[in-house]
């Protein structure tokens, strides 16, 4: 059980954690990292590690210092509310936006996903790529505003568009190219937007991209034969 009462106590659960899963001892320890057996015990004992010496720690270890840093999780006893007033709003940082953004309440526990409001501005032009969103990660939208979302997205025969209205639903897969707009410009075409990884996510997807794009795609859609049967 990690310790969260303070970063220096996370911190120091988390070498404890490693070391241990290595065989090691605090004694052990001091001599494979260089550490004086005092600080070593004293970390150990009273789960004070400075940043400074979890980073020689980790290199001893050999793994990443990412490794021995405890994120604290955000929401209390459970529960995160975010107010409207105190939500991040934001768009696109360009001359003619196509989408306002409110990020909904999320946790540290769950970095990889993401809710948002999304409210797109502008109606959908002629030019396909105005406005469009491809992302990694699967996600569901739900028509919250009163004023009707344009959705389209793109097919290997071409862009289809379909017209969603309040309490209307989609899902849109990791990489497929879409975009949303609006019909009236009231602003009042809102869309409620949950973004979350698929079978591989977070630590595992990064350590998949040494492989490269192509593999994170398969890996994500999963729409491929790994071998000749
Ligand atoms: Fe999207």
């Amino acid at each position: 059980m990690l310790d969260w009462q303070t970063e220096e106590r996370a911190r120091s659960s988390l070498i404890i954690y490693h070391a241990t899963n290595l065989g090691l001892t605090a004694n052990s320890l001091s001599s494979l990292s260089g550490l004086s057996l005092k600080r070593t015990v004293d970390i150990w004992e009273q789960r004070n590690a400075t940043i400074a010496e979890a980073e020689v720690i980790a290199r001893a270890l050999r793994i990443s210092l990412r490794d021995l840093i405890g994120s604290e999780p955000d929401t209390g006893n459970g529960i995160r509310v975010e107010f409207k007033k105190n939500s991040f709003v934001w768009r696109e940082n360009s001359a003619l936006p196509f989408y306002e953004y409110r990020r909904l309440a999320n946790s540290n526990a769950l970095g990889t996903t993401a809710g948002l409001e999304l409210t797109p501005l502008r109606p959908l032009s002629s030019l396909a790529t105005e406005g469009e969103m491809v992302h990694g990660l699967h996600e569901y939208g739900y028509v919250i505003g009163k004023s009707p979302v344009e959705f389209e997205w793109i097919t290997s025969s071409g862009p289809v568009r379909k017209t969603l209205n309040h309490g209307d639903s989609l899902y849109v897969s990791p990489f497929v190219r879409h975009r949303f707009g609006t019909l009236d410009n009231s602003h009042d075409a809102k869309i409620v937007i949950l973004r979350i990884p698929g079978k591989i996510g977070g630590d595992q997807l990064v350590e998949a991209s040494i492989f490269g794009e192509q593999t994170i795609r398969r890996l994500i859609t999963d729409d491929k034969q790994w071998f000749n049967p």
